[in-house]
């Protein structure tokens, strides 16, 4: 049976791609999800899978390199899939301390346990063993003519100090695949959306708002572009460059799914609107006049766009869910856990909100 270690999967994505592989391969893995629970991190995400067998979770910092490489050490790692960053632009401008600890000198923790417990004496590595750190588009920086992309070959220019921790940690990936043949890969995707996202970032937050008769507030002139993609296509994407992926290789993932932010905010407004059953008290909170036009974000990127045309050609890998549906399916399942977002919400989620948007 193949172990997975998983970092980060109590977030977004993290305990995405956990839902999925379990999915996928059910009792053929095993996953070790090491998580130091941020404020990010909620184990609410994976409820359904804490009690399998072929699951384990360590509340563990990934720059902790004791514990890391004891992690390495009691169990015969496959895989790992690197996930555990600080991930939200506004907070790295406002403290980057905390981003280039976890996602720079964190990355590098896991780096060496994983060269450590996978490499042989004469340099090379044991069969099978690989590496895959996720990271983004926004290491590229940003796109400012139309019909331009990001392809892997576009020169790395960040900007907040988030995307600079991650395009950091992408050099160091690099430079173990350049100077050790580490087995590693590295992925850079788009925007990301869809169940179990914090509501911090633009679209779980405007759903959050707007159910709940609150402003919307839309940074500078609303016309910055992002290029989202369904969550799940992306940890399927994860796991194709892990089983089909070139060692050594950078892969971009997107989803050709270019929308301005306001574009986003109205179909959120519209869907909702469709989707309110007739009756619901929040249908009449929805609303156009929410919108507020607030401080534009320091720094802000004006356009991404990824090129995925390298995954495609060589694995195979394209977006499955058209936005339309995705905004749906991700609606639906805010509906269908209020809970959550009640919980994620109370304590800390407000005084960030009050701090952020005062
Ligand atoms: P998230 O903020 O939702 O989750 C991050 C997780 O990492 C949390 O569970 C948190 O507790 C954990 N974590 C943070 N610091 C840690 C530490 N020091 N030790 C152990 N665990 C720690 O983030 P996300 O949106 O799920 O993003 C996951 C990864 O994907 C990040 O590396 C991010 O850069 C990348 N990414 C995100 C997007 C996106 O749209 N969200 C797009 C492309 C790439
Ligand atoms: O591109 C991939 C990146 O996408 C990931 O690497 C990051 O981890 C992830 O957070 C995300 O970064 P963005 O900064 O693009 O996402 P965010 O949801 O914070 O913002 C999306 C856009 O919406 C951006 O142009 C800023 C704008 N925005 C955001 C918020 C939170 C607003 O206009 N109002 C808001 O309140």
């Amino acid at each position: 049976m193949r172990t997975y270690l998983v970092t980060g999967g109590a977030g977004f994505i993290g305990s995405n791609y956990i839902h999925y592989m379990f999915r996928k391969y059910d009792n053929e893995i095993k996953i070790i999800n090491v998580d130091c629970l941020t404020y990010a991190g909620n184990l609410e995400n994976l409820k359904e899978v804490e009690n399998r067998d072929n699951y384990e979770f360590c509340k563990v910092d990934i720059c902790d390199s004791e514990a890391i490489n004891r992690i390495f050490q009691e169990n015969e790692i496959d895989r790992v899939v690197h996930f555990a960053a600080e991930s939200h632009v506004d907070r790295s401008i406002k403290n980057p301390d905390v981003f280039i600890k976890t996602n720079v000198l964190g990355t590098l923790v896991m780096l060496n346990a994983a060269k450590a417990a996978w490499e042989l004496p004469d340099g090379t590595y044991k069969p099978d063993k690989k590496f895959l750190h996720v990271s983004t588009d926004e290491v590229y920086g940003s796109l400012e003519e139309e019909g331009t992309f990001f392809y892997e070959t576009t020169p790395i220019d960040p900007h907040s100090p988030y995307s600079a921790s991650k395009a950091s940690s992408d050099m160091l990936v690099k430079s173990y695949i350049d100077t050790y043949h580490f087995p590693a890969n590295i992925t850079n995707c788009s925007n990301n959306y869809g169940p179990y996202q914090f509501p911090e970032k633009l679209i779980p937050l405007i759903i959050n708002n707007a159910l709940q008769g609150k402003k919307l507030p839309v940074y500078g002139d609303g016309k910055n572009v992002r290029d989202w993609l369904y969550v799940e296509d992306h940890a399927k994407a994860i796991d194709m460059v892990q089983e089909k992926g070139r060692i050594g290789q950078r892969y971009n993932i997107g989803g050709h799914n270019e929308k301005q932010n306001i574009e986003i905010i109205n179909i959120i407004l519209e869907t909702l609107q469709d989707m309110l059953p007739e009756g619901d008290p929040r249908k009449e909170l929805v609303s156009k006049d929410l919108i507020t036009y607030v401080e534009d974000r320091k720094g802000h990127d004006r356009r991404y766009a990824i090129a995925p045309d390298k995954i495609r050609k060589e694995i195979g890998w394209y977006p499955e869910t058209m936005f339309k549906e995705g905004i749906r399916k991700t609606i639906a399942w805010f509906f269908e856990h209020e809970d959550w977002m009640k919980n994620v919400t109370s304590g800390d989620y407000q005084k960030y909100y009050e701090e952020m948007y005062k």
